[in-house]
């Protein structure tokens, strides 16, 4: 059996990941590290619990003794760090958690591997890293970094860190960064969760400035097939670029949603724009396909009917994660009005 430690697995990839994962190799155990904060959602993974192949472990990955503690009482062989502040709006009312959970909590993981001899770190990146494109190119590997946000700025700083342990240490890491997922458990603070939801209840969408800022979107279980072909294959101080050759306008991504749901398009409501909202994201990832043999496999339109379709089956899910905390952050970034 072989033991591996993620890191907060009880968000949205995290836990599609645990899932894929804990199904598909029966030969491996996971202990899943998360911090519980507004994201991390215990019933992403309620029917894994009590599992003989998965643990749960309450704890920051900011705590060196913690994860010191885990890495040395168990034959852990790789970790792979999904835990991370990820919301750019959140990140532009309050970088201080980004700086602290994105860079610190990645640095004091790369210690404690070093330290306990792991011989495989994981550190789930993002395309945001490489800042925004014109109207034509891609992102490849060797984009220079040009991170926009403080959310990229931490996650681009996190990336560094990784490269520099490799460069000086001979440290085992590979970065993975990856476009826009959707899928299943998506907290509805991202674009699509959040329309679907709103839509669902005839709440108004809130498009930011004109709508025309073009995203690449993959489903969640193409990037988690990438991720377990980069920690088992991936060769040891390399980027591998994850993209879902699905380019489109914020504008077009939302009327396909009302469509699919059989909304008006008087719910589209536009608001000022986000401050540095990155015009346009699309990723060449011809060195996964060469390297690693991956490429995405579920098209759009498969990918979100299937998605609209679990969002409209867990409306207790829903209710849940709207509750409490996620009203004072939507009124903060909305408005009352929205
Ligand atoms: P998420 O916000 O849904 O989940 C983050 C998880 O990390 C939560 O469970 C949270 O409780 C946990 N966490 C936060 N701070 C922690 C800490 N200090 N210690 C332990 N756990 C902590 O995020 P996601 O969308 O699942 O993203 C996972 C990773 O993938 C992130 O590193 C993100 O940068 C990266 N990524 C996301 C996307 C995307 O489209 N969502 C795209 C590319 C890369
Ligand atoms: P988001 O899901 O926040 O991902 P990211 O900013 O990391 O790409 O946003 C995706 C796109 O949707 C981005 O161009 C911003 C836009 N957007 C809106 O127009 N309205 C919204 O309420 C949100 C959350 C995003």
């Amino acid at each position: 059996m072989q033991r591996i430690l993620v890191t907060g697995g009880c968000g949205f990839i995290g836990a599609n990941f645990i899932r894929l994962e804990l199904q598909a190799d029966p030969e491996l155990a996971i202990i899943n590290v998360d911090k519980l904060t507004y994201a991390g959602n215990l019933a992403n993974l309620a029917d894994m619990q009590g599992g003989p192949r998965y643990q749960f472990v309450r704890g920051d990955i900011c705590d060196r003794e913690l994860i010191s503690s885990l890495l040395q009482s168990r034959d852990i062989s790789a970790v792979i760090n999904f835990a991370a502040e990820t919301h750019v709006d959140r990140s532009i009312q309050d970088s201080s958690p980004f700086v602290q959970t994105n860079i610190v909590g990645t640095q004091t993981l790369l210690d404690c591997c070093r330290k306990h001899g792991v011989a495989r770190y994981l550190q789930v990146s993002t395309d945001e890293v490489y800042g925004s494109l014109g109207d034509s190119g891609k992102f490849t590997e060797e984009t220079p970094l040009a991170p926009n946000s403080p959310y990229s700025a931490s996650k681009a700083a996190a990336d560094l860190l990784v490269r520099s342990y490799c460069q000086t240490f001979g440290f085992p890491a590979v970065i993975t960064r990856c476009s826009n997922n959707y899928g299943p458990f998506q907290f509805p603070e991202k674009l699509i969760p959040l329309f679907i939801t709103n839509a669902m209840q005839d709440q108004p969408l809130p498009v930011y400035g004109t709508g025309l800022n073009i995203r690449d979107w993959i489903h969640v279980s193409d990037h988690c097939r990438g991720i377990a072909l980069a920690w088992r294959n991936g060769r040891s101080g390399d980027v591998y670029n994850f993209g879902g050759n699905s380019e489109l306008t914020n504008l077009e991504l939302t009327d396909r949603l009302l469509s699919a749901l059989g909304k008006p398009h008087s719910l589209i409501k536009f608001v000022p724009d986000r401050p540095g909202h990155d015009h346009r994201y699309a990723i060449d990832y011809s060195k996964a396909q060469r390297d690693l043999g991956w490429v995405p496999q579920v098209t759009f339109e498969a990918g979100l009917s299937e998605t609209i379709a679990w969002y409209q089956s867990h409306s207790d899910w829903i209710a849940q994660v709207k509750s409490g905390e996620y009203q004072k952050f939507y009124e903060r970034q909305y408005g009352p009005q929205t």
